[in-house]
């Protein structure tokens, strides 16, 4: 019998929903939020008046291009947790009662296993280029930034983690002291391919072990920028491009030299990234370059799959369906925890 799984992402301020039917995407529909722009950051209240908005019309376009009936569906995934409370519920109370209104299990994901297992979705049944455990992953979104150990697709070890921000949120501050815009991961990724990395320096940070932290960095950026533009009110429009080059080799400088630190550590050289950062040039060069002179066998995903998505909501969910791994009526959205 087919198993046909139906996921449903909305944690922070993308509506999604993917089909899967063993274990092959069949579609993934994303809504995105135009409204936060304007404020220069997601405001939690119009994100989840938004998913309520959205979350009818794109399950419903999801299933429609999937060319599957609700009725033929195995059972629905959705994210449970981290996420800003108001959208988790609009997605979490939604299947909810569709699972319970159609009479099929309901499958809980937790949001940072699935930014994890995007590198399992297959676009066809054919497509089995995907890492094999145990792998390190790095990962890194606007509220993440951890190195993880990832044994099996539900044994996962966090190795080391931010103390502060996360890197996404660091480019994302910065964007916006410039005034260049929201959210500034795009921006700074399309300036720096402009600009000089080596024009400008910032300063690093020096924590022990494996962890990171990027507040220092967000703070020498602000003092040196205020400093310039004291200097010369035009100092961003004339130097955008140099900044953002700048920023972002420091940044990827700094998630690369841990990273090298815990392969060298484990010794397991079969590294893959995932989160809305991923999605950065800098970053994806910075691989490629270490897949190259140390060896390591890369996992990069697809761009569709390293910002919020269903496809992998959907993926880790029918992991989970296939070890029978349910959830209850009875469990509530969750806004804190990392991978354990
Ligand atoms: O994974 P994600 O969509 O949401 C979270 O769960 O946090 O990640 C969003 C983060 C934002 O900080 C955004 O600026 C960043 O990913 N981002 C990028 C790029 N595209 C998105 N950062 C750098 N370069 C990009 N091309």
């Amino acid at each position: 019998m087919d198993t046909i799984i139906l996921g449903i992402e909305s944690s922070c301020d993308d509506t999604s929903a993917a089909v899967i039917k063993n274990g092959v995407l069949l579609s993934s529909v994303i809504a995105s939020q135009a409204v936060h722009e304007s404020y220069g950051g997601v405001v939690p209240e119009l994100a989840s008046r938004a998913h309520q908005q959205n979350i009818v019309p794109v399950v419903h376009e999801a299933l429609k291009r999937a060319g599957v009936a609700k009725e033929e569906l195995s059972a629905i995934a959705f994210t449970r947790g981290p996420g800003l409370m108001g959208s988790l519920l609009v997605g979490v109370s939604f299947a909810k009662g569709m699972a319970r209104s159609l009479g099929i299990p309901m499958v809980d994901v937790n949001h940072l296993q699935g930014h994890v297992l995007a590198h399992f979705i297959k676009e066809s049944a054919d497509d089995n280029d995907k890492p094999e455990y145990p792998f390190l992953c790095l990962l890194v979104s606007g509220g993440n930034s951890q190195i993880i150990r990832v044994n099996a697709y539900n044994d996962m070890q966090v190795l080391g983690q931010t103390i502060d921000d996360a890197a996404g949120e660091a480019i994302d501050k910065c964007s916006k002291v410039m005034g260049l815009g929201y959210p500034g991961g795009p921006i700074i990724d399309r300036l720096a391919r402009q600009g000089n990395p080596n024009a400008y320096t910032f300063s690093k940070p020096h924590i022990p072990g494996f962890d990171y932290s990027f507040s220092g960095l967000k703070t020498s950026f602000l003092y040196s920028l205020r400093e310039w533009v004291k200097e010369d009110p035009d100092f961003v429009e004339h130097h955008k491009e140099d900044l953002a080059a700048s920023l972002e080799k420091t940044i990827v400088d700094i998630l690369m030299d841990k990273l090298r630190k815990v392969v060298k550590e484990t010794g397991i050289t079969q590294v893959a990234v995932a989160g809305g950062v991923s999605a950065n040039n800098g970053l994806r060069n910075a691989y490629r370059e270490h897949a190259q002179k140390y060896g390591w066998k890369i996992y990069i995903p697809k761009f569709g799959y390293t910002t919020d998505n269903a496809a992998m909501i959907a993926i880790t969910g029918y992991y989970k369906f296939l070890d029978k791994d349910f959830c209850s009526i009875d469990k509530p959205a969750y806004s804190r925890v990392t991978i354990k």
